[in-house]
Order: C-alpha cells, then structure tokens, then sequence
C-alpha cells in the first residue's frame, strides 16, 4: 500500500515533469529565435517527452487510487548565451530530475512498496538516455566551437528526432 508521504512525493514529480515541460518549452523558444529548428526540434521532442513522463505520474497515482493535485509553475529560464550553455542548462536539469527519481526510489523500497518500486524502473532506465543523449550533444557542441558550418550541419541531424512513446505505459 502506497503511504501518503510517497504518494506525496510522486505527485511532487508528476508537478515537477509538467514544469520540465515548460522548460524545454522557452528553450524550444530561443532555439528558434537563434534560427536553428533543428535544435528547436530537439526541444519539442523533449516537450512531449517530459509531458509523457508526466502522465505516466499521473496515470499511475489515480491507478493507485490516489489523487493528483496540479499545482502552478514558475517562470523558467528564457535567455541563455549559447547553444552550449542551453545543453549544459539542459543537463543539470536532467541530473536533478535523477536524484529526484532516486530519492523516490528509496523511499519505496524503505516501504518495501514493490508495485511503486517497478513503476519506477522505467524512470531510472529513462534517465540514464536522458543524460547521454545531452552529454553527447555537450561534446558535439564543445567540439564545434565557433564554427557556424558545423553548427548548422548539428542543426540539420537535431532536425531528424522524432517524438516514439512505447507502446506500454
Ligand atoms: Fe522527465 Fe527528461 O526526464
């Protein structure tokens, strides 16, 4: 049985999911504003993809007979100097959503919630993805420099990513 705390905690992450969509939302933005819709691209697939994650909170609280409660969301960051320091933006961000995942983590196997605790291995496989495709981004960018030529070819391959939900939530 789900404690109140834990079911406290997840919906603090089904919240939290939603403001990471909202997030990758304004950096969609400045992408856009640089003239780069490959990389904006890249941004829009995170979007759907945090808005997925949410859901999976979501669906799964109320599956639970728990009740999500929305709550509202901060400004997010909306100037950045560079592509590279988007992605290290970008990064951190996905590290603190990690811990957040662990720290959920331990307090259901501490309350020896197994159902929870499945639920939850999807997340910790999500986010190591997470992490690498942005770290590879990072190095791509720091190898790229100042060279525009570069730059737009990166914009080019970002174009190609597509939004693909498994097929079980
Ligand atoms: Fe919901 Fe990007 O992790």
């Amino acid at each position: 049985m789900i404690s109140e705390g834990l079911f406290k905690e997840l919906n603090s992450q089904t919240n939290y999911e939603f403001a990471s969509a909202h997030l990758y939302l304004a950096m969609q933005a400045y992408c856009e504003a640089q003239d780069l819709p490959g990389f904006s691209n890249f941004f829009k697939v995170q979007v759907e993809e945090e808005k997925f994650h949410a859901m999976r909170f979501f669906n799964y609280i109320n599956q639970m007979n728990g009740r999500v409660i929305i709550t509202s969301i901060n400004e997010p960051q909306n100037e950045f100097g560079s592509m590279l320091e988007l992605f290290k933006e970008t990064l951190k961000h996905e590290q603190e959503i990690t811990q957040r995942i662990y720290n959920l983590m331990n307090i259901a196997t501490e309350e020896r919630e197994h159902a929870t605790i499945s639920f939850l291995k999807w997340f910790i496989d999500e986010q190591v993805e997470e992490e690498t495709t942005v770290t590879n981004v990072i190095k791509r960018l720091e190898r790229i420099g100042d060279d525009p030529a570069a730059l737009y070819m990166l914009d080019q391959e970002l174009a190609q990513r597509t939004f693909t939900p498994p097929t079980t939530v």
